[in-house]
């Protein structure tokens, strides 16, 4: 008879307990603790079981550093270039990749296109869409010559069974939230089960040297669901993100240990599956619409990849005693900040104005180089003056009204120069070692909002 242990998890962090508590303790969440049973014994044997004698290795050893040849692990390139550029320049050997993202957002889409696209033995399992579901999918994508088996499962035994008699080049789990392991009698998508499939999977990848992609789904404040040993588990980490009121999706490194994580592939949804974006600012500025005022263009960065992104404010009579800040895309309280620095450092008056501020095709930027698009665009709307439509902006603005430098100016410019700008507004610190003759475009040193505000409006 196995022994039944009962356990007490956190689903936040993954730590588990002998006892209920009302706060984890390890990672200080609040009600974050769940009863959970397992089975411990059997647990141990039916892994022993599932690793076929052919897999075994040999005990390790310490060995020197030096002794390790490097450049024996196999990148597989795709065809999919932004998949290549997420995961550092192809599929490794051996790895376990995690793709997160919402419901419905087009995880199990690209992970078929890959399938579909890629010549090599796959085998895609799915415990959330039946086998005809799947091929309704792949006739959509208009691709099916590949090597591609389909397994609509989720038990993990059989998965490691046919994984193992099957030998495919890649595995992909759909999603690790619906595989159950047996032994532990917990709900699918539990603490206990996600630690214990993935394991599993961990270990098939690594014994068996084939790469394991899992989708994850995250949770509504956007963690993957499930417990945080998850991520630490998997080499790669991408999230997939977007809104869903627009096409484009953001594929981004979270965690790569064959690559950097200031990585993003942007894809666009359409009838017949996700199209790949190598041009992400033509994607962004293609509804612009000319001479209206309170829209100013960003020179921005995401990650390494400089885009260029509208920004639009409406500045408007308030209708309430308290007038409304709005902000969609960026931070509010940087947005406060801003509306702060123009108050006190340049005289305008904000305090009767309802704002609303929206970055265009719902994306959301974090890069700080966007203050000056937004600055434009907040005194645009405020004065009712346009800008003219072949300018772009690239710095952030300080506490005192001054325009600090910004990350990699150089590729900002040269992203406006290839878009056919007349003009980009850096900050006067970038000027240094940026040779303007090589440029088209007219780059415009600024070191103070007054600056600006003369340029554009005086
Ligand atoms: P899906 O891959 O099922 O999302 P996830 O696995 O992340 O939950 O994608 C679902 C959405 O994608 C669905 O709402 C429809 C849309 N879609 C397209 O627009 N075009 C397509 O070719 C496909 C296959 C899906
Ligand atoms: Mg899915």
């Amino acid at each position: 008879m196995p022994k039944v242990q009962k356990i007490f998890a956190c689903t936040s962090c993954g730590s588990t307990f002998s006892k209920w508590a009302g706060q984890c303790t390890a990672c200080q969440e609040w009600n974050t603790i769940q009863e959970e049973i397992i089975i411990k014994e059997t647990v141990k044997q039916e892994a022993k079981k599932l690793w076929k004698k052919g897999t075994k290795k040999e005990k390790p050893r310490p060995r020197k550093l030096a002794q390790i040849e490097t450049g024996t692990t196999l990148r597989r390139a795709t065809h999919d270039m932004e998949f290549n550029r997420v995961l550092g320049g192809g599929i490794v050997d051996g790895s376990m990749v995690l793709i997160g993202g919402e419901p419905g957002i087009g995880k199990s889409t690209l992970m078929l296109q890959l399938a579909l696209s890629l010549n090599a033995k796959i085998l895609y399992i799915s415990g959330e869409e039946s086998e005809e579901q799947i091929k309704m999918r792949a006739d959509r994508l208009g691709k099916s010559l590949s090597d591609c088996y389909i397994m609509a499962d989720t038990s993990l035994a059989n998965i490691l069974l046919q994984a193992g008699e099957l030998e495919p080049d890649i595995l992909i789990i759909d999603s690790i939230q619906t595989i159950t392991s047996a032994h532990i009698e917990s709900a699918p998508g539990s603490v206990s089960q996600v630690r214990e499939c993935s394991t599993e999977f961990q270990r098939f990848a690594k014994e068996s040297s084939t790469p394991v992609f899992i989708i994850g789904h995250i949770t509504k404040d956007g963690a993957i669901a499930g417990p945080k040993v998850l991520e630490h588990i998997v080499d790669v980490v991408l999230q997939f993100e977007g809104d869903r009121n627009y096409t484009h999706r953001i594929l981004r490194t979270i965690k790569n240990r064959f690559g950097s994580t200031s990585e993003l592939g942007i894809y666009e949804m359409n009838g017949n599956g996700l199209r790949e974006v190598s041009n992400p600012s033509e994607l962004l500025l293609s509804q612009k619409e000319e001479n209206l005022s309170g829209s100013a263009i960003a020179a921005t960065l995401e990650g390494i990849r400089p885009m260029l992104i509208e920004t639009q404010a409406l500045v408007s009579t308030a209708v309430y005693s308290s007038p409304q800040r709005s902000a969609t895309g960026f931070d509010l309280r940087r947005l406060g900040m801003l509306l702060a620095v123009l108050e006190k450092r340049c005289g305008f008056q904000f305090a009767s104005n309802d704002i609303f501020l929206n970055i265009a095709g719902g994306i959301k930027v974090s890069d700080p180089a966007i203050d000056l698009a937004i600055i434009s665009a907040l005194i645009s709307s405020l004065e009712d003056v346009s800008l003219p439509s072949n300018i772009c902006f690239a710095g952030e603005v300080g506490l005192s009204g001054e325009i600090r430098s910004v990350q990699r100016a150089e590729q900002r410019i040269q992203e406006a120069n290839r878009l056919g700008f007349e003009q980009i507004f850096v900050p006067s610190f970038n000027m240094k070692g940026i040779d303007i003759a090589h440029y088209d475009i007219e780059i415009i040193p600024v070191a103070k909002v007054e600056e600006l505000y003369n340029f554009l409006f005086a």
